[in-house]
């Protein structure tokens, strides 16, 4: 019989990055944006967000904030993947569940253009300030957000696995590595992976 995951539902983290890692972030974050002339990010939506999968920034991250994901839930995750979004006017994220890769997620927010927009966490809307993150089990609540009807908000994710969960097949998100690409995903060698 598969383990069950636990009853966490989600955690607003205040002040989940400091001051400077912010600045850092959010600079880094808005010149990607502005310069995504080539498309390189990994989905693009009608209205240009930026959307990017394994982002090397952001995956440093992922592993790097680890231990502290840990501690505020207790368990011991394996890093799965990160993601990053710079949404603009009209941008929506409908009400969704995650997949498995996603059984513990850290939503971060790293900068706006000054408009409150609550992320909805089983209902419950949550505020955020640059900083600010919402540690969440994606695949078992419910989470979206209203239409965004400000200029542009930046914000990251970092994705968790259980290490002593049902899921420890999606650690990497089942790439090779951390930070490859999305397009490796299921190219898994055993004892590959680091
Ligand atoms: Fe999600």
């Amino acid at each position: 019989m598969k383990k069950k995951t636990l009853k966490f539902k989600f955690k607003k983290i205040k002040n989940f990055l400091n001051k400077e890692e912010v600045d850092i972030c959010r600079e880094y974050l808005l010149i990607q944006h502005k310069n995504n002339f080539n498309n390189f990010d990994t989905s693009q939506n009608s209205n240009l967000d930026t959307s990017v999968y394994s982002d090397p920034l952001i995956e440093s991250l992922l592993l790097n904030k680890k231990n502290v994901i840990e501690k505020e839930i207790n368990l011991n995750l394996l890093p799965s993947y990160s993601f990053y979004r710079v949404y603009t006017m009209f941008s929506e994220l409908t009400k969704h569940t995650d997949r498995p890769s996603c059984e513990f997620s850290v939503t971060v927010m790293a900068g706006s253009s000054g408009e409150k927009w609550p992320i909805f966490m089983d209902g419950v809307p949550v505020e955020l300030f640059p900083g600010d993150a919402v540690i969440y089990a994606g695949c078992n609540i419910e989470h979206w957000r209203e239409e965004f009807l400000g200029d542009w908000h930046a914000q990251f994710f970092l994705h968790y696995v259980n290490k002593d969960g049902p899921y420890v097949e999606y650690e990497l998100d089942k790439r090779p590595y951390l930070g490859a690409p999305g397009s490796m995903r299921g190219v898994i060698t055993k004892g590959d992976k680091k």
